[in-house]
C-alpha cells in the first residue's frame, strides 16, 4: 500500500513508518522538516497546496501530528483537501483522554486527569468530533491509546483492539508505542473500523 505518514518524525508518527515499511508498504514520510528522513518530505499539515500535492497518489494517510491548535486545524484540512485528490483512507493517531469511563463522561473531564495533558486532550476530543460531524466524504478512523499511558517498551504483538468510546482495560491500562503502531498498520491493511474511532490495548 502506498501510505504517507504526517508527523513522521515524530514519537508516533516514526513508529508508524518503521512498522509500515518492514511490512513492505510504500511510506512517503512528511513532517515540516523531514527531508532528513529516508522517502522524507516537507510539507506543513495546514498549507492547503502544498499538502494536496505531496498526498495525491497516496492509498491511504495517517496523520500523527502534535499540537492543541495544530491537530483539529490538521483534521479539518485534510476534510478539506483529501476528496480532491483522491485519497479517500484517513488514519487519525488521536487521543485516550476523550474516552470515557461511563457513558457521557470523558477521562479528560474527570478532576484527576494529568493537568499537563488537559490541552492536548481536549484538542484530540475537537477533532474526533470534527471527523464524526464532517468526515463523511473520508473513510476515516480515529485511534485512540490507553487514556494516559501510552508508553516506551518493547513490541510484543500482544495487544487488542476494539471499536467504541471506552479503553480496554480500565483508566490504567496501557500499550507501548510500538504495538500502538502495529496496530495502527493492521486497520490499514484490514481497512477495519472505517467511520469509528477505536482503541487498542493489553
Ligand atoms: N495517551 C494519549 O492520549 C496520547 C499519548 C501520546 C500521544 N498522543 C497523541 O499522538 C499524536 C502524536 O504524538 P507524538 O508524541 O508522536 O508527537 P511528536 O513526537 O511531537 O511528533 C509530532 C510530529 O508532527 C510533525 N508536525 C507538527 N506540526 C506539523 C505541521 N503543521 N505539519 C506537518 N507536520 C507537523 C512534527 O515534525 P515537524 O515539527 O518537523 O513538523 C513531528 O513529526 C498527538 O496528537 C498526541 O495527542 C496521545
Amino acid at each position: 500500500m502506498k501510505i504517507a505518514v504526517i508527523g513522521a518524525s515524530g514519537h508516533i508518527g516514526s513508529a508508524v513508518v518503521r512498522e509500515a515499511r518492514e511490512r513492505g508498504h510504500e511510506v512517503t514520510a512528511v513532517a515540516r522538516d523531514a527531508s532528513s528522513l529516508g522517502g522524507g518530505v516537507d510539507a506543513d499539515v495546514l498549507d492547503h497546496e502544498s499538502i494536496a500535492e505531496v498526498l495525491a497518489g497516496h492509498e491511504a494517510v495517517v496523520l500523527a501530528v502534535k499540537g492543541p491548535e495544530t491537530v483539529p486545524a490538521a483534521v479539518r484540512t485534510l476534510i478539506d483537501v483529501l476528496p480532491g485528490v483522491g485519497v479517500r483512507r484517513l488514519l487519525v493517531v488521536g487521543g485516550g483522554g476523550s474516552l470515557e469511563h461511563a457513558p457521557g463522561q470523558r477521562f479528560v473531564d474527570s478532576p484527576n486527569f494529568p493537568k499537563e495533558y488537559l490541552a492536548e486532550a481536549r484538542a484530540q476530543g475537537e477533532a474526533l468530533e470534527l471527523l464524526r460531524a464532517e468526515g463523511g466524504a473520508l473513510d476515516w478512523s480515529y485511534a485512540s491509546p490507553p487514556p494516559v499511558h501510552l508508553v516506551d517498551g518493547e513490541r510484543t504483538g500482544a495487544y487488542r483492539v476494539k471499536a467504541g468510546d471506552t479503553p480496554i482495560g480500565g483508566p490504567d491500562t496501557r500499550i507501548t508505542v510500538p504495538d500502538f503502531a502495529a496496530a495502527l498498520v493492521d486497520t490499514l491493511e484490514e481497512r477495519a473500523f472505517v467511520r469509528e474511532r477505536f482503541t487498542a490495548g493489553y
